[in-house]
């Protein structure tokens, strides 16, 4: 689509946030379409949270030293003095519902899928925004690996029936409450003598969030990163053989990925396994066009009890922006429109009653009722793609008749208007 020129206009919508137009709606409901059938297919269902949730939730949920939660959360205070956040991502939200709803009387593993705009106070750049959509996946209540491996699988699954090629996985584990403090431990001490070497925020980090210095994005911490001590080098038995068993998952089902030992996610309640999914070659550049991972200490940690789950997030406008560049066509209608055309008043009240029959027998119909002449309505079907236009004149009004008029060969016959529908399915069917 050629970028056009925006006029200067008095408002405009909020920086890092953006309308999506009607011309790009058919990517969206296509990508959302074909995500709904997937969650179906692998046994999803659909949950609903509010945009709005206490920010207390977020600062526990996503962890007090995250990006998310000290600089990207749109926190406000009612008039009441709650204290609510713009969710910045679900996970947290989905784990408040399923405690709060009692959904953890349900039999297990419950599997949960949720969709809608999170909103994150970031720079705004090509492919991060500050009101962005995501669909959420969590599969709650259960420990098995292949649970892992089978939400990457849906997400390929996914991208295949969107035509989306070339997409790799990176994956790590970051082990557990049992085998993480350890690791912690020894790569503080690492950099405790690298100190001077990293740039400041990782300075911070050493003291909060150590794990986050392996992804920092500049290239002296990145150096410094390499010769780091690996997680994957220091997992317990139970992490390790879990990581092991995610791999042999994916080998099995073909899924392509790369072990990237500086995966830790932004995000502090993950365990185990974590994985980020990217267009092959931009791995690292922090595109992913999904992010996901285990976090069996979360639900326990929200007051729950002790429950394993694992789950991952895919970027609606990443996915919709790849669909764009890669030039891969979406074609909007599947069905074959029927445009209904009128000329005079009689023929216009009937039209309305018609369009309604058209639309009530299950066929797709369009119209544009306020142009007078036959010429501009036979363009706008034309237009549109239509397959038949169906002409009601001042003649056929009166002599209750209709014009079927082929679209493609350009043919036109004329039918008593009572056998119009019928008419239109069996020259569908012959077609
Ligand atoms: P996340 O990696 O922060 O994970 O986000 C998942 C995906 O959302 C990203 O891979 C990206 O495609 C998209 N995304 C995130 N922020 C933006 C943004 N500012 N602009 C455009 N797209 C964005 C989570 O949110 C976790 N809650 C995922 C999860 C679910 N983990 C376990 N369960």
């Amino acid at each position: 689509m050629p970028k056009k020129s925006k006029p200067k206009t008095k408002f405009q919508a909020p920086r890092g946030m953006r309308d999506i137009l009607p011309e790009e709606q058919v990517y969206w409901e296509r990508v959302r379409q074909v995500i709904k059938n997937m969650a179906r297919a692998y046994g999803f269902e659909r949950l609903d949270t509010p945009i709005l949730e206490q920010t207390d939730l977020f600062i526990k949920g996503t962890g007090p030293a995250t990006d998310i939660v000290e600089k990207e959360m749109y926190n406000l205070r009612t008039k009441g003095g709650d204290k609510l956040t713009l969710r910045p991502e679900f996970t947290p939200a989905v784990m408040r519902a399923y405690l709060e709803n009692g959904l953890s009387s349900l039999p297990h593993p419950v599997k949960l899928y949720t969709s809608g705009p999170i909103f994150r106070y970031e720079r705004p750049q090509k492919g991060r925004y500050r009101q962005s959509w995501q669909a959420n996946f969590e599969i709650i209540g259960q420990q098995d690996p292949v649970l892992d491996a089978q939400l990457i699988q849906l997400f390929f699954s996914i991208s295949k029936e969107l035509f989306l090629k070339n997409l790799i996985v990176q994956i790590n584990s970051i082990g557990c409450s049992n085998c993480r403090p350890i690791y912690r431990k020894k790569l503080v001490s690492f950099y405790k003598n690298r100190k001077k070497e990293i740039c400041a925020t990782c300075q911070g980090r050493l003291q909060q969030n150590p794990l986050r210095l392996l992804d920092c994005q500049e290239s002296r911490c990145r150096r410094i990163a390499q010769e780091a001590p690996q997680i994957i080098d220091n997992l317990c038995n139970d992490c390790h053989n879990h990581f092991r068993n995610v791999l042999e998952f994916l080998d099995e089902i073909a899924i392509p990925y790369i072990l990237n030992p500086h995966l830790v996610r932004g995000l502090d309640y993950y365990t185990k396994t974590v994985f980020e999914i990217c267009p092959e070659g931009e791995a690292g550049r922090q595109i992913s066009l999904a992010g996901g991972g285990r976090y069996d200490n979360l639900i326990k940690l929200l007051g729950g009890k002790d429950t394993p789950a694992v789950g991952f997030a895919i970027g609606l406008d990443r996915i919709v922006d790849l669909l764009k560049t890669k030039n891969i066509k979406i074609t909007p209608r599947t069905r074959p429109l029927i445009f209904v055309v009128q000329l005079g008043d009689l023929a216009k009240r009937k039209s309305l009653k018609l369009f309604e029959e058209i639309r009530r027998a299950g066929l797709e119909t369009a119209s544009s009722f306020s142009r007078n002449t036959i010429k501009a309505q036979l363009k706008t079907a034309n237009k549109l793609k239509a397959r038949f236009a169906l002409i009601l004149g001042q003649k056929e009004a009166l002599d209750e008749t209709i014009i079927i008029k082929d679209m493609v060969s350009g043919i036109q016959e004329t039918i008593p208007l009572i056998k119009v529908i019928k008419g239109l399915k069996k020259r569908l069917k012959s077609h």
